[in-house]
């Protein structure tokens, strides 16, 4: 597959850091299949639309993330898997038409998977990852998401890609705290580690928040609780859990 990415469109406003997404319009054709690799392998997914606003904001045709097994299966997301709730059909989808494509005029249609079509990726800042790690094993996922790790952690992060989930504002929190209800663990890593009795955002912002105890041991991690009415949780970081990567630029 070519290396080139698609046109960069920036058509959500910056709510908060983490709220940020950027839509990318590829022009090459490709088929639904290897649309949704391309796009996990540049960006982050293919397009979910959830709401007429953001469908609207598309602007341009091509495949989105919607599919279905077969036509007796729900039309699901292919980031997330949850099932469509807002689904503007051009017309009744046919059996064998299981990958949907959106047209330039808002309608959605169902097409053949194996069609070659342009196709709507987008990335986010804040993505949640749901495999059991070690902190330190999430930390390299994190950071190899779109590839880039380099010998100096000081380079690793802030200018390129994910790091594990700095929540530096109270956005952040709000964000992270909703994305993390999808998790499969109780709580989910975070970006906040211990170093030398100090804690800090492994993605390089120093701590925030004030309530956190400083903790003089290592070997002890941040996470977010799912349930929990506090924002943080410490817990010794070789135990494995979910865990949310963010993008810090
Ligand atoms: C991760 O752990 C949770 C809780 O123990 C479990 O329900 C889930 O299936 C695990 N996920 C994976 C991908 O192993």
């Amino acid at each position: 597959m070519t290396k080139h990415v698609g046109f960069l469109l920036i058509l959500f406003p910056v709510c908060g850091h983490l709220l940020d997404i950027k839509f990318y319009s590829n022009p090459y054709k490709y088929t639904w299949a290897d649309a949704l690799a391309y796009c996990r392998e540049h960006h982050t997914d293919l397009v979910r639309v959830r709401t007429a606003e953001e469908n609207e904001a598309l602007q341009y045709s091509g495949w989105i993330g919607l599919s279905r097994k077969d036509a007796t299966s729900p039309w699901k997301w292919s980031r997330g898997d949850e099932i469509a709730i807002f689904t503007p059909w051009d017309g009744e989808p046919k059996d064998n038409e299981n990958c949907v494509n959106r047209k330039s005029d808002g309608k959605w249609e169902c097409k053949k998977c194996d069609e070659k079509k342009p196709f709507l990726c987008y990335e986010e800042k804040l993505i949640l990852v749901k495999e059991n790690k070690t902190w330190e094993e999430a930390l390299e996922h994190c950071r190899s998401l779109d590839g880039v790790v380099t010998e100096d952690p000081a380079s690793s992060y802030r200018n390129h890609g994910y790091d594990l989930a700095s929540l530096i504002t109270p956005d952040d929190y709000t964000t992270a705290r909703e994305t993390a209800k999808e998790a499969t663990t109780d709580e989910v890593w975070t970006g906040l580690c211990n170093l030398a009795g100090e804690w800090l955002w492994v993605g390089g912002e120093e701590m925030q928040y004030e309530d956190i105890p400083k903790c003089p041991t290592e070997g002890l991690c941040g996470v977010l609780e799912k349930n929990g009415r506090s924002p943080y949780g410490i817990r010794n970081c070789q135990q494995k859990r979910n865990f949310l990567c963010s993008k810090m630029n």
